[in-house]
């Protein structure tokens, strides 16, 4: 690390009234004691992790923490998407128990979309809620999973079945701790990044296309700039919609049929990132097979996809009547019927159901 000055944060602003934030992004956001300014003095700050992100990071967000809380405490939950469940979530609350921590303590969250979603869980529930700061390390979680408010562990049955809606008071992202990001974890992030074009801005997807082989090489520049947009975006989106009453909806671009690959095959067989590409892929399909947009675009989000090193294909293992089964548990089915969310030009995603025959004509074209 440096000793110069961080450089001053990009702020994107959350509007939701009382429980509006800001998404500070910048190199070295962790270390800036401005980044820090304005959260609530409280006795007890708990820094939620894991012992990657712990070991490599934890040190830094303890350093700015302390003197601004009487007591800085830790707990580690095990590392994986195998882990997003019921026994991690317990063991926060062990050590927020065992430390006697107050409702106003702040809990931190240190890691990626995992420890992200179940430490939100448990600030979502503990005492009835306590104020929590999310501090994303992988790209995903600063494209995505820290922004929003969702939180929710995972059950056998369906993919963030259990959880709840509980905005964080800040998103700290700093583009340095991508540096020691293995390389597949990246793919996985650039999966949510490709996905904000296709359904929001169609000038964005045009921008990834061209900078993809950048955003692969970590150029910071880059980067930076895909930070910002996908979460200007989401921002956009979750200020309209909080509770995805509508809209929201369409944040979820390949992840039905990615949330049913994950569920099928066991969490942490495919990463998170890498079933919703290749969902992305399957809900374009789909999309052409609706007649909403021409076979072309369907090859474009596939080369897409695979130039960002994720899967375009389904296992085929899976079989199609598993899939359907698994996609009926998806949060957007109605009365047993799956809502897609399927793309009517770049840019314009639109959520509805589909006849099973042309679903199951897109499952059996991308599986292999
Ligand atoms: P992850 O949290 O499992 O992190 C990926 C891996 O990278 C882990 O092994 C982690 O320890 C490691 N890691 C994290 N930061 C690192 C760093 N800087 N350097 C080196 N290693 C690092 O996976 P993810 O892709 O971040 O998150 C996926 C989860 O996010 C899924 O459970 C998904 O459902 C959830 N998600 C939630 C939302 C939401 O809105 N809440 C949105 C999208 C995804
Ligand atoms: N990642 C989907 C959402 O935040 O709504």
């Amino acid at each position: 690390m440096s000793a110069s000055r961080p450089a001053a944060a990009v702020r994107v602003p959350i509007e939701l009234g009382e429980r509006s934030y800001e998404i500070l992004i910048g190199e070295r956001v962790l270390d800036d004691p401005a980044s820090y300014d304005g959260l609530p003095r409280a006795a007890s700050a708990m820094v939620v992790s894991n012992p990657t992100v712990s070991a490599l990071y934890g040190a830094r967000l303890h350093a700015m923490l302390e003197g601004r809380f009487a007591r800085v405490l830790h707990v580690d939950m095990p590392d994986g998407e195998a882990h997003k469940d019921w026994a991690s979530l317990d063991r926060i609350f062990d050590a927020l128990l065992a430390q006697a921590c107050d409702r106003k303590s702040v809990l931190f969250a240190l890691g990626g979309g995992v420890v992200g979603d179940v430490a939100g869980f448990a600030a979502a529930c503990y005492m009835r809620g306590v104020p929590f700061v999310q501090v994303p390390t992988t790209l995903l979680a600063q494209v995505d999973s820290s922004v929003g408010g969702k939180t929710a562990i995972n059950h056998p049955r369906g993919k963030n079945m259990i959880g709840a809606f509980h905005q964080p008071l800040r998103v700290i992202a700093d583009l340095g701790v991508l540096d020691t990001l293995p390389e597949r974890e990246l793919g996985a992030g650039l999966a949510e990044v490709i996905k904000y074009g296709p359904i929001a801005d169609a000038a964005f997807l045009d921008w990834v296309e061209s900078h993809l082989d950048a955003l692969l090489a970590r150029d910071k520049a880059a980067l930076a700039h895909a930070v910002r947009r996908s979460c200007e975006l989401k921002a956009a989106v979750v200020g309209a919609d909080e509770r995805e009453s509508g809209l929201r909806a369409i944040l979820n671009y390949g992840h039905t049929f990615g949330h049913a690959i994950e569920a099928a095959l066991g969490y942490g067989e495919w990463l998170h990132g890498e079933a919703v590409g290749c969902g992305m892929v399957m809900a374009a399909d789909l999309s052409a097979r609706l007649g909403l947009v021409p076979q072309a675009f369907v090859e474009r989000m596939r080369r897409l996809v695979a130039r960002a090193r994720l899967p375009v294909a389904a296992p085929a293992s899976i079989g199609a009547g598993r899939f359907v089964e698994l996609m009926r548990v998806d949060k957007k089915a109605e009365g047993g019927e799956i809502r897609f969310v399927l793309i009517e030009a770049p840019g314009r995603a639109v959520q509805r159901a589909a006849p099973d025959a042309l679903v199951r004509q897109t499952i059996a074209a991308c599986s292999a």
